[in-house]
């Protein structure tokens, strides 16, 4: 059987740049060589994207430091540029037979990457257009759930439009809701960019001066004093849910230092919780999963009090860390399977969606 040509799309514009690099690294490495020839994709820091056949160069890096851009997007302020690609450029010569999308956050698992992946009629790895759009917002994830019955911590929200109006109005609310301390965040954010907990007025009004730089949405928690803890989904029509884990952060809250250059935040696996708690979380991440109506894979987080560990979802990621060290891959390989065969499954489950929208009609016929 011929190889399949898997290409993975990693780097891009984004805070988690870094992170993706050694996500595609750790990839590229479990992908069994028997079955795959992987295409790596690199995107750069100005919405470049390059290509390069990993037998000649294996290291991401790579990508970056010695081949020519075969695209730009109007994002890089070029405006679009898709370049021929002629026999002898690069990899691209022969189609790709599925793509897998690492690239994390905005641009990457915000629909946008999936949306273009749509339009070429090419195989993806991950939930599609509308699921990746929803779980990117942190306000409309929040609603659906709601609507799904889902416990979700309670939260306010205000455009930042309203809130250079006026956010006195906006203030009042949430002290009168929540009290302090609370959390403020941009409702379109991931490794906590942007995100910070404020303890009086002053805070929160710089708070949200903060969130409002980073999305045209704000939204006020109030600050739990819980446990995180998170379960990993696979599947597409069956989802199935991993072994839970525990973050432990040495800092105030599981901020971006926590989460990238602390050595003191822990990954407890598996997450020190009664059978039966346990058991309720994860029938709850695989609701949440499904009434999102996501496919392929998401993290799945959640705060769960200290005292009554009662649970509710924080938030679903559909691209998670796939280093070493991440949540995503460690909580499979605790429950059995280990990152070559979630590799080999991500993969079949794209390839089984893309045969599905296929099989849909497109014409009416009466
Ligand atoms: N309501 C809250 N109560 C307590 N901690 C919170 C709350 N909201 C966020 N946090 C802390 O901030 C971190 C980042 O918030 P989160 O909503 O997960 O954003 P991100 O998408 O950036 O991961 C969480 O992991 C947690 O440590
Ligand atoms: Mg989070």
């Amino acid at each position: 059987m011929p190889k399949l040509r898997v290409g993975i799309v990693f780097g891009g514009r984004s805070t988690e740049h870094e992170v993706s690099v050694t996500s595609a690294t750790t990839i590229l490495k479990a992908l069994d060589p028997a079955r795959y020839a992987p295409v790596l994709i690199g995107v750069d820091h100005e919405g470049r994207w390059h290509v390069a056949e990993t037998e000649h160069q294996l290291l991401p890096e790579g990508v970056f430091a010695s081949s020519a851009a075969v695209a730009t997007f109007p994002s890089a302020g070029a405006g679009l540029e898709l370049r021929e690609i002629r026999d002898g450029d690069n990899a691209l010569q022969a189609p790709l037979n599925v793509i897998f999308p690492i690239i994390h956050g905005r641009g990457g698992e915000d629909g946008s990457l999936q949306g273009l992946l749509e339009l070429a009629d090419v195989p993806y790895v991950g939930p599609g257009v509308s699921n990746s759009a929803l779980c990117m917002d942190k306000t409309l994830t929040k609603r659906v759930l709601r609507d799904a019955g889902i416990p979700v911590v309670p939260s306010r929200e205000a455009s930042r439009h309203e809130l250079l109006r006026d956010s006195n109005a906006f203030v009042q609310v949430v002290e009168q809701e929540f009290g302090y301390p609370v959390f403020v965040k941009p409702s379109n954010t991931g490794s906590s960019v942007g995100i910070t907990k404020a303890h009086t007025r002053a805070d929160l009004l710089e708070s949200i001066n903060i969130a409002a730089r980073y999305d045209f949405n704000v939204l006020v928690e109030p600050a739990l004093s819980t446990r995180e803890i998170e379960c990993a989904v696979l599947g597409g029509h069956a989802p199935e849910a991993s072994v839970l884990g525990e973050i432990i952060s040495a800092r105030e809250f599981y901020d971006y230092e926590a989460k990238y250059v602390s050595d003191d935040t822990q990954l407890v696996i598996p997450a020190p919780l009664a059978a039966e708690r346990a058991d309720q979380i994860r029938s709850l991440a695989l609701e949440a999963f499904r009434a999102l109506k996501c496919w392929g894979m998401a993290r799945v987080d959640f705060f769960v009090e200290r005292e009554s560990e009662r649970a509710w979802v924080n938030e679903l990621n559909t691209h998670p860390g796939f280093t070493d060290g991440s949540m995503y891959p460690r909580l499979w390989e605790a429950s059995g399977i280990a990152l070559p065969e979630l590799l080999d499954r991500l993969i079949e489950l794209a390839l089984e969606r893309h045969r599905e929208q296929r099989s849909l009609e497109v014409r009416f016929r009466s």
